[in-house]
Parts: structure tokens; C-alpha cells; sequence
């Protein structure tokens, strides 16, 4: 018993040491792209509609030096109709996460 229990414990120390230090959440910056960008930009593929002025999140990956601070640099400059966004720092790192994983 007492084996599985420092079994558990083990894992629970590996995942709760790895957890943080991987910092942006690229399934939160998914959702966010959803809700704030995916009415313009084709945030997945297979999406059914997006605008054709906006370029896709897969191109967006492929810009060099694609990271957080471009991303944060890129929203601060105002979009065409852009909606009143209010994202904070860990939602754009999120994002940006998100959109290097479409790489
Ligand atoms: C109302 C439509 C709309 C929404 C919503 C929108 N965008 Fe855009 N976005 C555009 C258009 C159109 C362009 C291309 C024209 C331009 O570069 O100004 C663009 C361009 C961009 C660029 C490239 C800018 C550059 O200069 O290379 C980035 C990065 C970007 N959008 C990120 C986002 C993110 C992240 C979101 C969600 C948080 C978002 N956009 C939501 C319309 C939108």
C-alpha cells in the first residue's frame, strides 16, 4: 500500500514540477482564438468560414520569429473592426502558443 502510494505521489511531484514551468496553456489560447479571432481569422483547419481578408493562423506560424511578443507587438496595432479586445499577458502567450503549435 504503502508503495502505491509513493508511487502516486511520484507522479503527482512530476506533473506538478512540469506543469508550471511549461507556462503558456496552448488549449486556453485555442479557446480564446474561438471566441475573439476565429469570426475573421481561420484559426483550424476545416473551419467553415472565416474572413478573406484575414490571414490564416497557420501563415501567422510561419512568420520568423513568430513568439509571444511579436503576437502582443502585432494586437497592439489596431485591426480593421477589431472588437474591444482586453487580453492580458497570459492570454496573448496562450495565443501565441497556440498559433506556433499550427506550425
Ligand atoms: C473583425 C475581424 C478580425 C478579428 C476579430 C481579428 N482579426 Fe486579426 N486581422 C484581421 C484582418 C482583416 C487582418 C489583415 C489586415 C491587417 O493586417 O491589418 C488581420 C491581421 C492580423 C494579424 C497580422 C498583422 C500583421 O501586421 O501581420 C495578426 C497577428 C492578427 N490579425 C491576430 C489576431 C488575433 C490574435 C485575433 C484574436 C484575438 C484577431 N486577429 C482577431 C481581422 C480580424
Amino acid at each position: 500500500m504503502s508503495k502505491i502510494i509513493g508511487l502516486l505521489s511520484a507522479v503527482c511531484c512530476i506533473i506538478g514540477s512540469t506543469a508550471p514551468s511549461l507556462g503558456a496553456d496552448p488549449l486556453n489560447g485555442k479557446d480564446i482564438a474561438k471566441r475573439w479571432c476565429a469570426t475573421c481569422h481561420l484559426i483550424e483547419s476545416g473551419q467553415a468560414s472565416a474572413s478573406d481578408q484575414a490571414p490564416p493562423f497557420t501563415y501567422l506560424a510561419k512568420t520568423p520569429d513568430f513568439d509571444q511578443n511579436r503576437l502582443a507587438f502585432l494586437l497592439l496595432v489596431p485591426h480593421p473592426n477589431m472588437p474591444n479586445m482586453s487580453l492580458n499577458r497570459a492570454e496573448v502567450a496562450d495565443l501565441a502558443e497556440y498559433i506556433r503549435s499550427l506550425k
